[in-house]
């Protein structure tokens, strides 16, 4: 019987329950398809701070590149906001997107039908819904450019680079395309090129790109704009590109619209076959451990690495289903139309 070596990072807040979630229906589910699951449970996020001094600790790493993917909760939480960067839990995601190279964020938004009511959008936009995916480029820009501090005339200042070479653009540009070209083939690329180098190199890559992908209708946005128009028209949207932070931006303001962040899964990709998988939601801590936490974004997010990564699309199929059938019987999450503030951080 086929088995799969799954690294689990619990993390933070909400994050070991939605865990369990996920691994209780990778089960079911390898049992009804004949495979089975190893999980390596690996500490990482403000629980590794708390209990080893540091969020990322080596053997976590070591224990994901030996994994065939990765399933992670959410990290972070209040108590470790006065770190420095360098020591919080957030560092643990950042380090293991860099050392496994997972470059390409895959970011489906899609609002189901059950859930038009909880749509902050017009009514007529709800009503047409949309079904988009952001592909936010993740390993490089300003996440990990050039950053610092120092003295200026003006006194003390701080600094975060934005760098992107032709190689990592083309790499997310080849992901983007090629996704374009399996769903609805349209690509809209979304930087700021009136105003910043590194937009001008990016989009000067993505049209060289676009030569060798006919098929794909392409074009062009500024992310100023692309933030309205998500609100206005988010039906235009099949699959966006785009850089690490408007990728970070745009996909909270995408997930939103779809009603509830509960429901997003993600799928983080490099190379390899192995991948990172993840709610987009965070870590919740003000509900932590109350049973109240929305699984299903985690359960998505298992079928999602049963497609991508195990080669399994049947069994990914039956969750996407089950999850349909769920909603589609009235446990949809809460219908208000928006919580009057967020109810907890969103922090992975
Ligand atoms: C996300 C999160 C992370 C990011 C944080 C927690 C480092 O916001 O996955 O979108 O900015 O990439
Ligand atoms: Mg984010």
């Amino acid at each position: 019987m086929k088995n799969y070596t799954i690294a689990v990072i619990e993390g933070d807040g909400i994050g070991p329950e939605i865990t369990a979630a996920g691994m209780q229906v990778l089960e079911a589910v390898g049992k009804k398809y004949g495979f089975g699951f190893t999980f390596n449970k690996v500490l990482a996020g403000g629980c590794a701070i708390d209990k080893v001094g540091v969020p990322l600790p080596e053997e976590a790493v070591h224990t994901c590149l030996e994994s065939d993917s990765v399933l992670l909760g959410a990290v972070g939480g209040p108590k470790w906001d006065t770190l420095p960067g360098h020591l919080r839990p957030e560092k643990a995601l950042l380090g293991i997107r860099k050392a496994l190279e997972l470059y390409a964020n895959l970011r489906p938004a899609r609002l189901l039908p059950e859930l038009k009511g909880a749509c902050p959008l017009r009514e007529a936009v709800a009503e047409e819904g949309f079904d988009m995916v952001i592909v936010r480029e993740l390993t490089g820009g300003m996440y990990f450019g050039e950053s610092g501090r120092r003295f200026g005339l003006g006194g003390e200042e701080a600094f975060d680079t934005e760098c992107y070479s032709v190689a990592e653009i083309e790499r997310i540009g080849v992901i983007a395309f090629e996704l374009a070209r399996s769903r609805r083939k349209n690509l809209i690329n979304i930087d700021k090129a009136n105003v910043l180098e590194s937009s001008r190199l990016w989009r000067e890559v993505m049209h060289r790109l676009k030569e060798r992908y006919p098929d794909v209708q392409y074009s062009d946005m500024l992310v100023d704009n692309a933030a309205m128009q998500l609100i206005r028209d988010p039906k235009q949207f099949d699959v966006v590109v785009t850089s690490n932070m408007f990728g970070d931006i745009l996909s909270d303001e995408a997930s939103q619209i779809t009603g509830s962040i509960g429901l997003l899964p993600s799928a983080s990709l490099g190379e390899t076959k192995r991948g990172l998988y993840e709610p987009i939601h965070g870590s919740a801590p003000d509900i932590a451990g109350q049973d109240k936490a929305n699984p299903i974004a985690t359960v998505l997010s298992c079928a999602m690495m049963l497609r991508l990564s195990l080669d399994q699309p049947e069994a990914a199929q039956d969750i996407d289903d089950a999850v349909s059938r769920v909603l589609a019987k009235g446990c949809a999450p809460p219908t208000s139309p928006l919580p009057a503030k967020r109810p907890s951080p969103a922090r992975k």
